[in-house]
């Protein structure tokens, strides 16, 4: 295995929650399953005056139990006070890691994690840059964001042009945990290592594309941020839509970040405009309200703290859309992601078209169900096929029946979770799972349309949906015919049976 070299990881926003719930837990896994070199430290910024020893007292709490190995760890780590916008600070930021790599002999190679307010994007990187941490004559400088990388896309646009002021684009390592989780990896193996999937792979044999992102817990004390942003900002915009340019995109020609990413963007600039007059037609938007799960009140989403008694915005979103292209042309790809439905559950369906005869009909025990092949993302991660099989016995009763691989059954192999997969590949230089700044202005672009329609139409309705239930039942309207969404319940095979609440 290969390890990347020795560096220092500067966490901006160190005294914050999301450092201490995930990115050192991350990292500290990384060390423990000896992915990083001997030589790295870790170096927490944030404006709360802490000394070394305290801030590693604070991060003590969130590492399993192993005492060895965590007084390793936490030798590695080290706490500058800093005030994000004065340039003198960055002057002793510097100092300091220069000392740093001194004592601990380790070249000038710092990763900057902005694990800050998106306010602080441009400020930060721009202030590093003054004091000269953006030049790489000495080792690598690189810039770790988390979304959201603007809040529309003349914002999205800013943010690019302030980012590229001082940095290269293989500089930016732009996090979207949904390209680090296993599975949506796994998309492009299942598609361009197998000889049996890509040649059915295209409007000539599938039928439909659904992808669903369900969450059973609400905005979970996020309100304030939440108000602003809502589903299609939170979820569509950039997890969802990457997940369609991975299962939607060409072959690249080789595995590595650029060819990958000129595939995403080649998707991203098919998808077909919706007009602000198809809104209703082609996107759902929900908002959740109160109800009672298991005897248990559940509040409305417009009840939870910060949020506006009166918010329109929306927890739901289902969608149809097209993408222009040879390879999809006429081929519908629906979106739906919520906020308090039933389970959690993520996971694509790609529906085969049917046999062109239903030569078992003339039975009248017809029980033709479509082809599915179900890329489970999250929980359970596995693939499951579905296709049809003669019962056993007198005549020819068809019934469908599973296929199913577990990623779990995979018992040996330690399963990075998406950040740790993700800090790894930004150390090796690898920006393959990460979005490039023209793909997120792409995927602002397609979105841009329903938020403005939205803003400016208030014709165009919020349907309530009550918590625990699975959206407005309008989304099924989105869809023709008789089809409606794969309603997935916890368990990968047993689908329609039971779900999780
Ligand atoms: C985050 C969103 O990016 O993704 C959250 O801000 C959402 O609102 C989360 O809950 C979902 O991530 P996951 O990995 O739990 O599907």
């Amino acid at each position: 295995m290969k390890i990347p070299d020795p560096h220092i990881i500067v966490i901006f926003g160190a005294s914050g929650d999301l450092t201490k719930r995930m990115l050192i837990p991350a990292i500290h896994q990384l060390f423990i399953h000896h992915l990083l070199p001997d030589d790295f430290a870790i170096l927490g910024t944030s404006r709360t005056p802490l000394t070394d020893e305290a801030f590693r007292q604070r991060i003590i709490e969130f590492l399993p139990a192993d005492e060895e190995n965590n007084s390793k760890f936490l030798n590695k780590i080290y706490y500058q006070t800093i005030d994000y916008e004065l340039q003198d600070d960055y002057q002793e930021l510097k100092s300091r890691l220069e000392s740093l790599i001194q004592s601990l002999n380790i070249p000038a190679n710092y990763l900057f994690y902005l694990s800050t307010p998106p306010n602080l994007y441009d400020v930060i990187p721009e202030k590093l840059a003054l004091a000269g941490l953006n030049n790489q004559a000495d080792g690598y400088k690189r810039l770790i964001i988390e979304k959201p990388f603007g809040i529309n896309l003349a914002s999205a646009k800013s943010l690019n042009i302030s980012l590229l002021k001082d940095y290269e684009e293989n500089q930016i390592y732009r996090i979207d945990h949904y390209l680090g989780k296993e599975t949506v990896q796994n998309l492009m193996v299942t598609r361009f290592a197998n000889g049996i999937f890509e040649p059915v792979w295209n409007r000539n044999f599938i039928e439909r594309v659904e992808i669903s992102s369900a969450e059973s817990l609400g905005v979970e004390g996020r309100g304030g941020y939440y108000d602003h942003s809502g589903a299609m900002r939170d979820m569509v915009q950039n997890h969802l839509l990457q997940v369609v340019g991975m299962v939607a995109m060409e072959p690249p020609v080789v595995i590595e970040a650029d060819a990958i990413r000129h595939e995403v963007m080649k998707v991203f600039q098919s998808l077909r405009p919706i007009k602000p007059e198809e809104m209703q037609k082609y996107v759902i938007r929900g908002q959740y309200t109160a109800s009672t799960i298991k005897g248990e009140a559940i509040a409305g989403y417009r009840d939870e703290p910060d949020v506006n008694p009166a918010s329109h915005t929306e927890t739901y979103v289902a969608m149809k859309f097209f993408i222009d292209n040879w390879r999809w042309a006429g081929v519908p790809f629906f979106i739906r992601t919520g906020k308090k439905l039933p389970t959690r559950v993520t996971e694509i369906v790609i529906e085969f078209k049917p046999t062109p005869h239903h030569l078992f009909d003339q039975t009248g025990l017809d029980q033709y169900k479509p082809n599915q092949l179900i890329i489970r993302i999250q929980p359970d991660e596995g693939i499951l096929l579905k296709f049809n099989m003669k019962e056993p016995g007198a005549g020819f009763r068809v019934n469908q029946v599973n296929m199913d691989f577990h990623y779990s059954s995979l018992a040996d192999i330690h399963l990075p979770a998406a950040y740790e997969r993700l800090i790894l590949d930004s150390l090796y230089g690898d920006a393959t799972l990460f979005s490039r700044g023209d793909t997120v202005e792409a995927a602002w672009k397609f979105i841009q349309p329903i938020l403005d329609a939205w803003e400016k139409d208030s014709s165009i309705p919020i349907y309530g949906y009550p918590a625990g239930t699975w959206g407005p039942y309008e989304s099924d309207g989105l869809m023709d015919g008789e089809n409606t969404w794969r309603y997935p319940c916890k368990n990968l095979s047993d689908d329609g049976l039971y779900c999780e609440l």
